[in-house]
């Protein structure tokens, strides 16, 4: 009798101190840095494509609480003016404004940015943060849908906009990308490749890497700087793409893994404002600092390919 209650309150004692563990590894896990440079950007005007929901409203929110005028550039009217209520109320900040973007589709990106220059006289801060996941789909224009959401379509939306961001300089490109990037390389004989959906989505976020080192590149002295984001794991609203069984799956992993919107976006709000990360065109950010990259991803002669296939698919060049 004696031995079997001792034995019980050592099973709870050991439970109590195997879940305080695990609680606190999880908790250390999951630390990540908090950009603290309080920079103002009174004056500024920022624009942030997919601003209504995860990263993208975490990020206009901090901006706005900075004093920036804010443009949320987003697909869907209805959630963008509740995401701009939200942004207003919470940035402390009625300089919040949305206007209709669609990146799978080249037509909205021209009339976006037709519209954004006869009405904007300034851009101060272009966030290129929409993003599809890891689905197999197609854009209006047949592009495999990652790579044309993710990459092309910021690809084009910058070159549009390129002009007012170098007529207010200092301005800054910051692109958000994944560390996934390193699971696959670009193949450029199939640029459009759309067979397995995670590496669809691993090569469109390679692609954001070679983009912001060449915009860095081929900006340098002109008063325009880029930055690749990595945001760390987050819990936003990437699941919603998925099945209802997949998202029942993913919310306990992300639940004890990954990291809120409000942290997700640091490093982005980082790049956006700090003097130290301007030192640093073209790199790649996490955890709010310059990132190694691994070699192929860094490749010069890469980028420049890239961009320039990707000048032909769009039909810029
Ligand atoms: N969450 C993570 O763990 C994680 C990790 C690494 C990198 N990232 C990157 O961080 C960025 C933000 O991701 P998130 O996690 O915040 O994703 P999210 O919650 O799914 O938000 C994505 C945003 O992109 C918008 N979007 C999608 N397709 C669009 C289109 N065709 N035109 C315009 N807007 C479009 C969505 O609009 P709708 O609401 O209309 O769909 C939404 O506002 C992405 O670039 C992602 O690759 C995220």
């Amino acid at each position: 009798m004696w031995l079997t209650s001792s034995l019980a309150k050592m099973y709870i004692l050991f439970t109590i101190i195997t879940s305080l563990v695990c609680y606190l590894i999880l908790k250390w896990m999951k630390m990540r840095r908090y950009c603290t440079d309080l920079k103002r950007l009174d004056g500024k005007t920022v624009v942030i494509t997919g601003g209504n929901a995860g990263i993208g409203k975490e990020t206009a929110v901090a901006l706005a609480t900075r004093g920036a005028r804010v443009i949320i550039a987003c697909r869907d009217v209805d959630k963008a003016e509740k995401a701009v209520r939200e942004i207003k109320i919470r940035g402390h900040n009625v300089n919040v404004h949305h206007m209709e973007l669609d990146l799978a589709n080249m037509r909205s990106i021209q009339d976006f940015c037709k519209t954004f220059l006869q009405r904007e006289k300034r851009l101060d801060i272009l966030i290129n943060n929409a993003a599809m996941p890891s689905v197999l789909d197609w854009t209006e224009d047949n592009f495999s849908m990652c790579f044309g959401v993710n990459h092309l379509g910021h690809f084009l939306l910058t070159n549009l906009l390129l002009g007012r961001l170098k007529d207010s300089a200092p301005s800054r490109v910051v692109t958000l990308t994944c560390s996934n990037y390193k699971y696959q390389k670009l193949d450029f004989q199939d640029l459009n490749y759309n067979l397995l959906p995670f590496f669809t989505y691993c090569r469109s976020k390679l692609a954001n890497i070679y983009f912001s080192q060449e915009l860095g590149r081929m900006m340098e002295g002109k008063g325009v700087t880029a930055y690749a984001v990595h945001p760390g794991y987050v819990q936003s609203s990437w699941t919603d793409h998925y099945s209802i069984l997949f998202r029942m799956l993913v919310q306990v992993i992300m639940f004890m893994f990954f990291v809120p919107c409000e942290m997700g976006a640091q490093t982005v709000v980082y790049c956006a404002v700090s003097d130290e990360a301007a030192k640093h065109s073209g790199g790649y950010f996490t955890d709010c600092q310059p990132t190694t990259l691994r070699p192929f991803a860094r490749d010069a002669g890469v980028a420049k390919k890239l961009w320039e296939a990707s000048e032909r698919l769009v039909k810029l060049a």
